[in-house]
Parts: C-alpha cells; sequence; structure tokens
C-alpha cells in the first residue's frame, strides 16, 4: 500500500501540470483546461482566445524580433513589448550625441518615429500535422529518421509558403517529436520605434534587481507595425502606412488585487521538463558552473570599460545585457536545482518508471542507455563550454573564428573569382561591424584571461596540439599570467582585424597561407578547429540518442498513465502557448511575506542619484515626490503601481508577452522570473514560481507624465 502512494505522488509532478503549471497550445485547449480557466476568473470564450475564421486574441500577440513577444494595441499597429526586447534597436538608434539608450525617446508624431532593422511575425494559424508526417517516416530507423525529417517538414511547409503575402510555415516537434505542429506566421518587416524611456527606468535595478522580486523596473518600449497601403507586409519605405490589426488589447487602468485572473500569451523559448537525472547532473556539476565562472571574467573586464567612458557603455550595452542576464540566470538555476533536490526528485521517478518497464522490450532500457549516453559526451562537456564561453567569448577571437569559411574557400580548388569575391565582401562586412562593437582594452584583457582559463582548467589532453607550447617557446612560463597578457598584447598589435591597411592588402590579394599567419585567426582557428575535427561527431551522436531516447521515454510516460495525458503540454520551443493562473503574493523563505505589487514608494527608496544602477531622471522624482500620478493612480495605496506578480508559467521568449485580464485587456507585460523559481525550466515549483509583470499603468505614466506623450496614450483604448 505505501508503495503505490509513494509512486503516484511521485508520478503526478511529471505526469501533469500542478496548480497554475502549463503552456498551453492555444489551438487545442482542451475542455478541461478551459474549464479550470474559467473557474479562475476566465470570462471569454474558446472562440474568443483563438479562431482561424474570426479574430481572436491571437491575433494581437506576435513574436518580436528574434527572441520576444510583443502585442498590439491599437487599431493604427501600436506595439508594447518590454524594454529589454527593445534594447538592441535603442542602442541601435543611439549616439552620444542622441543618446536614446540613456535618455529615452518618444515620437510625437508618426513622422518621427525611427526605422529599426526588426521583423515582427503574426500567427495565421495552427496546424496538426503529426499524421502527414509520422505516416512519411513509418518503420525508418533512427538515424533515417534523423536524415528525413527536414525534407518532410520542408515539403510540408512548401505548399502553405506563400512569399508574396509573407506567409510562412514552421513545424515544431511537440512531446519530443511525438507529435509535429505546424504554425503559420507572417513577417512584417518595416517595424518603428516609437517610444522608450530613459534606461535608469526601463533597467531600473540592473543586473542587481535582475531575477529577482521586488522589481520595480520600467521594462517596456513601443513600436509600430507598417505595410503597404493595400496592408501587405513589405520592406521599409516612407510611404508605408501603419497596419491596421485584426484585434488590438484595449488597456485597462482599473487596476489588480490578489487573487484576480491572469493569462499570459507569447512565446517562451525553451523548457526540458522533461530533463532526466542524468541530464540534471551534467548540467549542475559541468556546464553550468563553468559557463557562469567563465561570464564572470568577461563581465567583470567588459564592466570596468563601460563605467569610465559613456561611448564605450553603448557600444557593449547590448552585449553585456544578454551576456548577464543569463549569467545570473544559469547561476541561480544550479542553486535552486540543488536546493529543491531536483536530481533526486527525478531519480525517484526513474526508479518508478523502470519498475513499470521491465519486460516492456520498448522501454525497459531507456534509463540504462541514457546512462551509457551520457557517461560517454561527459568528458568533453567542459571544453566544449570553455571553448563557447571562454576562447570564442572574446569578440575578436569570436569573429575571427568566422573567417574559416573564408579559409575553406580559399583552400577548395574549384572556388570560382566569383565565389571568393563573395566570400571576401562578406568576411569585408562582417569585420566592418565587429569593429564598430569592437572595445579594445576590455577585449585584450578577455582573450588572455579565457586563454589561460582553458589552459588551467580544461584537460591537458583536450587542448589544441602545439597551441600551448607556441606561447611557451615565445612567451615564457604558462603558469604565469603575464605570459597571457604579452601574448595578447601581440594578437591585437599585429592581427588584420583591427588594422584597416593589413586588411586591406589581405583582401586585395587574399590566400589562404596570409589568413593562417594572422595570430588572431590563428588562435581561433586552432580551437575551433580542435573542436570540429575531434569532438563534434560525439555532440552530435550525443544529442541524436538524446533526442530518440527522449521521444521514446515520453511515449512511455504517457502509456504509463493514460488518464493523465490530456493534462499534459509539451516542454516550450518558441511557439505560441497560453498560460494562466492569478494574481499572487508569497512567502519566499521562513518569515518573509513577498506583496504581490511594487510601488513608486519602493522606487524612491531604492534611489541612489549618480549610481549605475539605481538612478532615475530627475523629473520623475519630482513627479513622484509631488504624487502627480493622473489617472494611473491606485486609489487605495494612494500611489503608482509600478509591478505585480502572477503564477503564471512562463520562460524567456515570454519577455513582453501581455498580461490579461478575464475580459481580454492589457494589465501588464510580462518581464521576468523570480529567484526562487530558477529552476523553472526544468521543474515548476507551484508555490514560489512567480512572473514578474510590469503594471500597464506605470507604463502608461511613463509615457504620459514622464515622456509628455500624450499622442500614444490618444490611441489606445482604454478600460476604466
Ligand atoms: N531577466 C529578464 C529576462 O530574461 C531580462 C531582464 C533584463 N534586465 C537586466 N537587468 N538584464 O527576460
Amino acid at each position: 500500500m505505501k508503495k503505490i502512494i509513494i509512486m503516484v505522488a511521485l508520478s503526478l509532478s511529471l505526469f501533469k501540470a500542478q496548480a497554475d503549471e502549463g503552456m498551453w497550445l492555444p489551438m487545442l485547449l482542451g475542455q478541461q483546461v478551459y474549464a479550470d480557466m474559467v473557474k479562475k476568473g476566465l470570462k471569454l470564450t474558446k472562440e474568443q482566445l483563438y479562431s482561424i475564421n474570426k479574430s481572436s486574441l491571437k491575433d494581437a500577440i506576435i513574436i518580436f524580433g528574434g527572441g520576444c513577444t510583443g502585442e498590439i494595441v491599437s487599431s493604427q499597429g501600436l506595439i508594447f513589448t518590454n524594454h529589454h526586447c527593445g534594447y538592441s534597436a535603442i542602442s541601435g538608434a543611439s549616439t552620444v550625441e542622441h543618446n536614446y539608450l540613456r535618455d529615452g525617446f518618444y515620437a510625437y508624431n508618426k513622422g518621427q518615429e525611427i526605422k529599426s532593422g526588426l521583423t515582427v511575425q503574426f500567427l495565421d494559424r495552427i496546424v496538426d500535422v503529426t499524421k502527414e508526417v509520422e505516416d512519411q517516416l513509418k518503420g525508418l530507423s533512427w538515424a533515417d529518421r534523423v536524415k528525413k525529417i527536414g525534407d518532410v517538414y520542408k515539403a510540408i511547409t512548401d505548399k502553405v509558403a506563400d512569399k508574396e503575402n509573407e506567409l510562412a510555415g514552421r513545424i515544431y516537434p511537440m512531446f519530443k517529436g511525438n507529435q509535429h505542429i505546424m504554425y503559420v506566421y507572417k513577417t512584417y518587416r518595416d517595424i518603428r520605434l516609437v517610444g522608450a524611456p530613459p534606461e535608469s527606468v526601463g533597467k531600473f535595478g540592473g543586473d542587481t534587481d535582475n531575477w529577482e522580486w521586488p522589481r520595480h523596473t520600467g521594462d517596456f518600449s513601443v513600436f509600430r507595425v507598417y505595410t503597404s497601403k493595400d496592408g501587405k507586409p513589405t520592406p521599409y519605405s516612407a510611404d508605408n502606412v501603419p497596419l491596421k490589426p485584426k484585434h488590438f488589447l484595449p488597456v485597462s487602468i482599473k487596476g489588480i488585487k490578489d487573487g484576480d485572473f491572469a493569462m499570459i500569451y507569447g512565446y517562451p523559448g525553451g523548457t526540458t521538463r522533461y530533463e532526466t537525472s542524468y541530464g540534471i547532473k551534467l548540467k549542475n556539476e559541468i556546464e553550468n558552473p563553468s559557463l557562469v565562472g567563465l561570464r564572470d571574467v568577461r563581465l567583470k573586464l567588459m564592466h570596468e570599460q563601460m563605467i569610465k567612458d559613456p561611448a564605450v557603455k553603448l557600444k557593449l550595452a547590448d552585449n553585456y545585457a544578454g551576456v548577464a542576464n543569463y549569467w545570473k540566470f544559469f547561476d541561480g538555476e544550479t542553486k535552486q536545482l540543488i536546493k529543491y533536490k531536483v536530481f533526486d526528485e527525478k531519480q525517484a521517478f526513474e526508479n518508478k518508471f523502470n519498475a513499470w518497464a521491465k519486460g516492456k522490450p520498448e522501454y525497459e532500457n531507456i534509463m540504462a542507455d541514457y546512462a551509457k549516453n551520457y557517461a560517454a559526451w561527459t568528458p568533453y562537456s567542459k571544453m566544449r563550454q570553455y571553448l563557447n564561453e571562454g576562447i570564442l567569448g572574446s569578440p575578436l577571437a569570436g569573429n575571427a573564428s568566422r573567417l574559416i569559411s573564408l579559409e575553406t574557400v580559399l583552400l577548395k580548388s574549384s572556388t570560382t573569382a566569383a565565389d571568393l569575391k563573395k566570400a571576401v565582401d562578406a568576411a569585408t562586412a562582417a569585420r566592418a561591424a565587429f569593429k564598430e562593437s569592437e572595445d579594445l582594452p576590455s577585449d585584450e584583457k578577455i582573450l588572455a584571461s579565457t586563454a589561460m582559463m582553458f589552459y588551467n582548467d580544461v584537460d591537458k589532453n583536450q587542448h589544441p596540439i602545439g597551441f600551448y607550447e607556441g606561447i611557451k617557446n615565445a612567451y615564457g612560463s604558462l603558469n604565469d599570467e603575464a605570459t597571457f597578457k604579452a601574448w595578447a598584447k601581440d594578437v591585437f598589435a599585429k592581427t588584420m582585424m583591427l588594422d584597416d591597411a593589413k586588411w586591406k592588402a589581405f583582401s586585395d590579394a587574399p590566400t589562404a597561407a596570409a589568413l593562417q599567419e594572422d595570430p588572431a585567426f590563428a588562435y581561433a582557428a586552432a580551437f575551433t578547429k580542435n573542436y570540429t575535427s575531434k569532438y563534434v561527431s560525439l555532440r552530435t551522436d550525443f544529442m541524436n540518442k538524446n533526442d530518440e531516447l527522449g521521444r521514446a521515454y515520453l511515449k512511455g510516460i504517457m502509456e504509463m498513465n493514460p488518464a493523465a495525458v490530456n493534462k499534459m503540454y509539451p516542454d516550450a520551443n518558441f511557439s505560441m502557448r497560453v498560460s494562466y493562473g492569478n494574481v499572487k503574493s508569497y512567502n519566499p523563505r521562513d518569515a518573509v511575506h513577498y506583496d504581490y505589487v511594487c510601488t513608486g514608494k519602493g522606487i524612491l527608496e531604492k534611489y541612489v542619484p549618480g549610481d549605475y544602477e539605481f538612478d532615475l531622471p530627475a523629473k520623475q522624482v519630482e513627479l513622484f515626490k509631488k504624487k502627480d500620478f493622473g489617472q494611473y493612480i491606485d486609489k487605495g495605496r494612494n500611489d503608482l503601481v509600478v509591478s505585480f506578480i502572477t503564477t503564471n508559467d512562463i520562460t524567456g521568449g515570454n519577455s513582453g508577452s501581455p498580461v490579461i485580464d478575464g475580459n481580454g485587456n492589457l494589465i501588464g507585460l510580462a518581464f521576468d522570473g523570480n529567484y526562487e523559481a530558477l529552476s523553472h525550466k526544468i521543474a515548476f515549483d507551484k508555490d514560489l514560481n512567480r512572473t514578474i509583470n510590469v503594471d500597464v499603468r506605470y507604463v502608461l505614466w511613463c509615457i504620459d507624465k514622464l515622456g509628455g506623450a500624450k499622442n500614444i496614450i490618444d490611441e489606445l483604448k482604454l478600460v476604466r
């Protein structure tokens, strides 16, 4: 009896979503899930959530840029997303003289909006193509399946592709390849920057507060979609007109209270909720600590320069933000995985799975095969992290490594003059882009430090042959930091990547020999080729085997408990999902209670004049002190609510997602997760998981009172 109870308890967490766990496909919302949404406070019909014939909520949700979510909030194609999602467009539009990143920016009429290189994608429809795909893969070995699946997908997406209307299909394997779902997207390419708060507001609290609650960040920015006069997607043109959307979200300034229903639509990038104990062990012991240690060093060296000079800060800001964001994430992830004993939990489940699988040939060896597969790859995983996060983490080395493709062209006997010219031109353009964001002092130190860390930390048998001996012969002891510094200094002084005259001489008469002699190229190529020639195939085998085992494992899990299958959801993979839950406070640890909102009072408490992360615009301090909150005030608190938390299940990629109330109105923008639940990619914690959202009333206050852009407010449909 006891045994059975334990089994059921353990199984539940893997079998079905608990509490507000779940990233649901908007098209395939089961009746059970929909009924639960209604119970929690949803007032909309299924058709209002997702429909392909009528306009529905999904028509207001977009993929923003390469990895974020945005939402349409006016009849003229206005987009709200996060500040950190618009960050590269904002910093890219900035100069030291017109520093929109630092000072903020608002277009007071459409003529002032700034062209960006961004694209956005609208979801046209979702189609289940599982049968079509599987019919063509039936009976194939795993290796043949892997070889063929790309072509099978392509044949299906080719049928729906419509270049003229910018429609394209993408097929996502769901439930580890047990299901195949096609999403058809329409891409728009004329996206303009409309507004952004000063960075002191949009990134208030910086990396200190990142991934943490309480949080006082005004993490929003505003863009607009433009189309041709007949409403079609088209590249930028001065004649283009604002998009007329199928649906846009009304904006509610009624305010929120603890327990309110909250729904988040968006594009969660990735989760691995069915990860095995083997994967968690590798992550905790090797992958995460290696990445964190290497990024730690790179970040410190960049930061040293950024605080000295606004021009350097602008150059490095975008790259720095991305590296820092996931440095803190992966550090916290492992801390939480250990704290919550997720490894033990997974292992216990795997033991139960094994007991069930015994005597079932399809399943009984899965766990043993996982063990073998991880044992084969683990010895090389540190080297791979040190290559990607260390050696190639130097911008010079990272960019030099991309010249390997030029080397290949130079070495190939069949290369035509036209091929060569194309390759050289591409390299010249890439070099120019690299130079624009290159900060020499920090990069030279990064080069030296990461080369030394690789030397010290990675198994000597896996070093590129001869490389470190070469440094030793020319510069001295490898146990001395000065050796690496002297070597790095020479690389920087001599490489054509940083010398225009040398690059011109090379690109006028390119040869493989000249490229190979370049010290930056020689360095980057030695490490990269060491990996590609000896280890990449091991990595591919490892990944393929994991995919094969994962598909079978998940099928087994579903078979083990068929009753729970309709409460399962597939891992996030940057396809549109909906998550629902409530506004809710929490207790992060003994004796500590976290309220569900942060307010203007807290902003002033954190404010440190002149600080790198906690400064504020003078005007904001003044308006706050006067309590000039206008119609955005929270009357009960006599203050401005700046952010709130909900129990929604989201992850990176959801940034910028709308938080929607039970009636379909926008109440906030999701922008982060809390520290206590940083293990969320692997295990959702039903007590501690929270999504951090900027309150839409604070967004509007910033636009209106701080930015003076009433024109933007006037476009919205406010619900009071
Ligand atoms: N952690 C947030 C996310 O991944 C990004 C926040 C950006 N802010 C920052 N200080 N790096 O969505």
